[in-house]
């Protein structure tokens, strides 16, 4: 049975509990359906304003908040670092704050350091959707991938689900772990040595560097994308290395289970993490995931909007 929602942000999965996960599905399921009317629009939100604050590059996030804030018919503002004060010096919370005092009811951040939603989320009183901090966790992320994985195959306890890639540095990846554990799932990591952080088995899942041993049992694949941006250190394999060891091609996925699920965050490095034929496949439902994004952005909006509504705001005066 779905829980209470009493948050007035969406920071992260670890902290949340299962009937709280389940409620934020339970509530994307009654928002999927305002997308397919001709006037796709409920006032769910309507005198709101909500504004995306991202630091760091987004296609898919950015535009999937925007939608849902304005499906629900909020006011929505975009604001790119680079072209905001940001670019003068101007700090994390004192352009939240400034934010705050236009009215703004609900900050999206996207940024580059982990922790940096909490910590915005701390210092004012509008809402917070973490909508990607560092390698921390990126919670709606997860939440659309749980959802669509849900949709298809109907529950997720119980489902053996890998995750596939550049574990280390992926916020997708922790958010993943901590939504389908909590929900039942069986999770199982897989990546070169080198990209699977000390002690993640930890956080209750099963680590392989055998891309074989991953796929066998497997009901879901989450192939993440590799981050070479992040290889500071020159130390990552090269990108045909990791396309020959790791990369999900249609020979490696014809030994796993027929109808296996191929999931992925984007964007898609197309010959190094996954084929394009499997990524355009019949198992692939990576453009299902992205369409089920706006109404699981459309329920965290709704969810901590109305929380934020009987909060009395002792704590950030
Ligand atoms: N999956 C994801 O976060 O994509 P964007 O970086 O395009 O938002």
């Amino acid at each position: 049975m779905p829980g209470v929602w009493t948050r007035k942000d969406l920071l992260g999965l670890e902290d949340l509990s299962k009937e709280e996960i389940e409620l934020i599905l339970a509530t994307a399921e009654s928002f999927k359906e305002v997308s397919t009317r001709e006037i796709k629009k409920v006032p769910a939100l309507r005198g709101k304003t909500v504004v995306n604050l991202f630091y760091e590059p987004s296609t898919r996030t950015r535009v999937s908040f925007e939608i849902a804030a304005k499906r629900l018919s909020a006011d929505v503002i975009n604001i790119a670092s680079e072209t905001s004060s940001v670019r003068k010096g101007e700090t994390l919370i004192d352009t939240g704050r400034n934010i705050e005092a236009l009215k703004v009811d609900i900050i999206v951040v996207r940024h580059n350091y982990s922790g940096a939603a909490v910590m915005l989320a701390r210092h004012v009183r509008a809402s917070v959707i973490n909508a990607g901090d560092g390698w921390h966790e990126h919670p709606t992320q997860a939440l659309l991938d749980v959802f669509t994985l849900k949709e298809k195959l109907g529950r997720i306890e119980g489902l053996n689900v890998s995750i596939l890639g550049d574990i280390a540095h992926s916020r997708v990846a922790r958010s993943n772990i901590w939504g389908l554990t909590k929900l039942g799932a069986n999770v199982m990591v897989c990546a070169p040595k080198m990209l699977i952080p000390p002690a993640i088995e930890q956080m209750g899942v099963a680590v392989t560097d055998d891309i074989d041993e991953a796929l066998r049992n497997a009901d879901a694949v989450n192939v993440l994308r590799m981050q070479f941006e992040r290889d500071e250190e020159n130390a990552f394999p090269k990108q045909l290395e990791y396309f020959k060891n790791f990369g999900i091609t249609k020979e490696r996925l014809g030994k796993a289970k027929k109808d296996i699920i191929v999931m992925h965050p984007g964007p898609l490095n197309r010959g190094i993490e996954i084929s394009s034929e499997i990524a355009d496949g019949i198992n692939s439902v990576i453009l299902e995931q992205v369409t089920n994004g706006i109404a699981v952005r459309m329920a965290a909006l709704f969810l901590v909007a109305q929380a934020n509504e009987n909060i009395t705001h002792e704590d950030t005066d």
